[in-house]
Parts: structure tokens; sequence; C-alpha cells
């Protein structure tokens, strides 16, 4: 009797607890995004159309895209040149808001997206030890919580955390990987391979930590984990209920696939021998080319994202707060 009680008493407080976390359906009306390549609306990595355009079709939001393509969060920490989140996309974000461009935005029906951190382990980045200063997965993860204390601190109170995917899955970061217009000098596949495992998992991880314990100093946020990761993991495992191209489901491949020669000037096209799919059959692939995933990839993290918002589905998203 007694430990129905407590049980019972324990559930109205989760109860509770798990009303206040997160945006009310249909609250959000303008979806903010900042990233990379992954989230550029313009320079779009999938070779169609990017996730936030049919993000805010789904779920009805106006849109304003800061992402851009080669983004990581900070130059500070691997310098690549590239417009970063801190030294390019938060300070244009802010230039808007100072000037009126952005008048429209209302704290409580503003969601800031944020999916980083594919360049920032990457390829001349941490992956091939070029953090700045000794920098490690350790800096690169707290900078991207940061973006969310920075934006806090103008008055944002909805954020969505997209983390990284299992990048030892495209095809740059595979075991089984080929030269191609990312990378063609030496290394060892098998070590990139491993390394990548270890910074998705391990960043992954500490950003999950660091999100969780963010509440505490940010009352009255909205603070939720977006998990690309195990959304990625899904289509890898079940591609043939997100994949519906006319061609055989393909998760290792590309749509545009391109081989060069060991060693190659990667900006030379010419030296490439790609494989290329068009039409219907592209809607078959996870990946679009060697790091990107595919447009139709895109419209299910567009889906998830919008259902994520809307409290339609809790299948990928956490609300800490
Ligand atoms: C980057 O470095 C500059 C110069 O040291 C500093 O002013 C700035 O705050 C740093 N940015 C970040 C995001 O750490
Ligand atoms: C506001 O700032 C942005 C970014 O610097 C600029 O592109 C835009 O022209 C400015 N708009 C006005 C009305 O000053
Ligand atoms: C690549 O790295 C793996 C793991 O460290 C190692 O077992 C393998 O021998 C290496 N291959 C070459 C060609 O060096
Ligand atoms: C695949 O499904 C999406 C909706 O998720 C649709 O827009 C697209 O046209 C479909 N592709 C094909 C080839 O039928
Ligand atoms: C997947 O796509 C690649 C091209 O990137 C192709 O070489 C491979 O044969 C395809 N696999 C399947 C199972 O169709
Ligand atoms: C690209 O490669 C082709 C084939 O080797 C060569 O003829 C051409 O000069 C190269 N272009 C540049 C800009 O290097």
């Amino acid at each position: 009797m007694l430990t129905f009680k407590c049980s019972s008493l324990v559930s109205l407080v989760f109860a509770t607890i798990s009303l206040a976390a997160g945006p009310l359906p249909n609250q959000i009306k303008n979806l903010v995004t900042f990233g990379d390549s992954y989230t550029d609306v313009v320079n779009t990595g999938d070779g169609g159309t990017a996730w936030p355009v049919y993000a805010a079709r789904d779920g009805k939001f106006n849109l304003f895209p800061f992402a851009r393509s080669g983004a990581t969060c900070s130059n500070n920490i691997t310098n690549r040149p590239f417009p970063s989140v801190f030294e390019s996309q938060l300070p244009l974000f802010f230039s808007e808001k100072a000037n009126g461009t952005l008048r429209s935005l209302k704290a409580s029906d503003t969601i800031f997206t944020l999916w980083i951190g594919t360049n920032d382990v990457g390829a001349n980045a941490l992956l091939t030890g070029n953090g700045i200063n000794g920098a490690t997965i350790v800096d690169t993860v707290s900078c991207a919580i940061n973006w969310i204390k920075t934006l806090y601190r103008s008055g944002a109170r909805n954020f969505l955390f997209q983390n990284m995917i299992p990048l030892q899955k495209v095809i740059l970061y595979s075991a089984t990987s080929y030269p191609n217009r990312f990378w063609t000098g030496p290394r060892n596949t098998t070590e990139w391979s491993v390394g990548m495992t270890e910074l998705t998992q391990s960043g992954n991880e500490i950003a999950k930590l660091m999100l969780q314990a963010l509440p505490r100093s940010l009352p009255g946020a909205h603070i939720g984990l977006f998990d690309s990761h195990a959304l990625f993991t899904e289509m890898l495992a079940h591609p043939q209920l997100f994949l519906n191209g006319t061609a055989p489901l393909n998760i290792t491949g590309a749509v545009r696939s391109c081989v060069f020669p060991e060693g190659a000037d990667t900006s030379n096209n010419s030296l490439a021998s790609c494989t290329i799919a068009t039409g219907t059959d592209v809607d078959s692939f996870l990946w679009f080319d060697e790091l990107h995933p595919s447009e139709q990839a895109d419209r299910v993290v567009a889906r998830e994202v919008a259902a994520a918002i809307h409290r339609q589905s809790s299948k990928f998203t956490t609300w800490f707060s």
C-alpha cells in the first residue's frame, strides 16, 4: 500500500516535470537554423533541397537560415576558411537583430537549432590533429553548448541541439573508403573510421551530459536534444522504412560517387571517375556524396525535427527543460 502511494506520487511529480519540458504543440512559429553544409539552404550538401526548407514546410514555420557550408563551431578551435558559427553566423544574426531585420522574432514562438560537428571532428580538423593549441573534442562540444548560452543571453528561449551522425558510415570516413573530392592524400582508412567512431560517440555523450546540466543555469529555457545519431543508425539498419527511390536501396554508395586517383588535385573534377544516379533513383540512396546525407535522408530529418518541435514525436528527441 505504502509502495503504491509512493510510486503514484513519484509518477505525479514526473508527469508535472515532463509537461513543463519542451515547447507546447504549435507554440513555435519561427525556425532559426545554424550549422554547416548539412543545414545550409543555399550551398546545399544533399544535391537538392536542404532539410530546413522541408522542416519549414512540414511544421509551417517561418525559416531564418544562418547555417553555412564548411562551417565549424569556431575558427579559434579548428581553423578552416569557412563562415563558422561563432565568428560569422552568430555575428550576422546579432547584427540583423540589432538593425531590425529580425524584429518579428518573439522569444516564446521561436526555436533555434544547431547541427554542427561534422567539420570540427573531420579531416583537416580534429581527426588529422589540426585542433588549434591542442584543442580536442571537449573544446568543440563546449563551443556548441556555448552557442545556447550566447543566444540565451540575447533573449532566446527555445533550443534544439542536433548531435553528430555516425560519421564513420559516410564514405569519406568509412574503412572501405576511396580517394574522393574531400581527400585524396595518403591515409589509413581503418584508422580514420576507428578515430571517427570515437569522436562522434564521445562527442555526443559529452554533449548530452552538458545539455542535461544546462537548465539549472538557464531558467525558463526549453532545451532539447535531437538524436541525429540514432536517426541515421535507424536509417542504416532499416533503409526500406525511409528510402523510396527506384534503384536498389543503397546505404554504402552515394548518388554522386567520384573516385579520384590517389594524391590527385581535388579541385580538378576532370580527374575524377564518377558514377551518378539520376531521376527517381536518387531517393534510393542514404548519402548524396562521400560526406553528405541525401535529399531523401534530409526529408526524413525535416519530418522528424518538425514533429519533435510540435511534440508529435518523441522518438529521437529528449527535452531537458
Ligand atoms: C576567439 O579568439 C578571439 C581573440 O582571442 C576572442 O576575442 C574570441 O572571444 C574567441 N572566440 C571564441 C568563440 O572563443
Ligand atoms: C542589417 O544588417 C545586415 C547584416 O549586417 C545587413 O545585411 C542589412 O542590410 C542590414 N539592414 C538594415 C536595414 O540596415
Ligand atoms: C591501418 O591501421 C590498422 C589499425 O591501426 C592496422 O591494423 C593496419 O595494419 C594499417 N594498415 C596499413 C596499410 O598500414
Ligand atoms: C520519397 O518520399 C518523399 C517523401 O518523404 C517524396 O517527396 C519523394 O517524392 C519520394 N520519392 C520517390 C522517388 O517516390
Ligand atoms: C551503391 O552505390 C554505389 C555507387 O556509389 C555502387 O557502386 C554500388 O554498386 C551500389 N550498391 C548497391 C547495393 O546497389
Ligand atoms: C585537370 O586534369 C586534366 C587531366 O589530367 C588536365 O588536362 C588539366 O590541365 C587539369 N586542370 C587543371 C586546372 O589543373
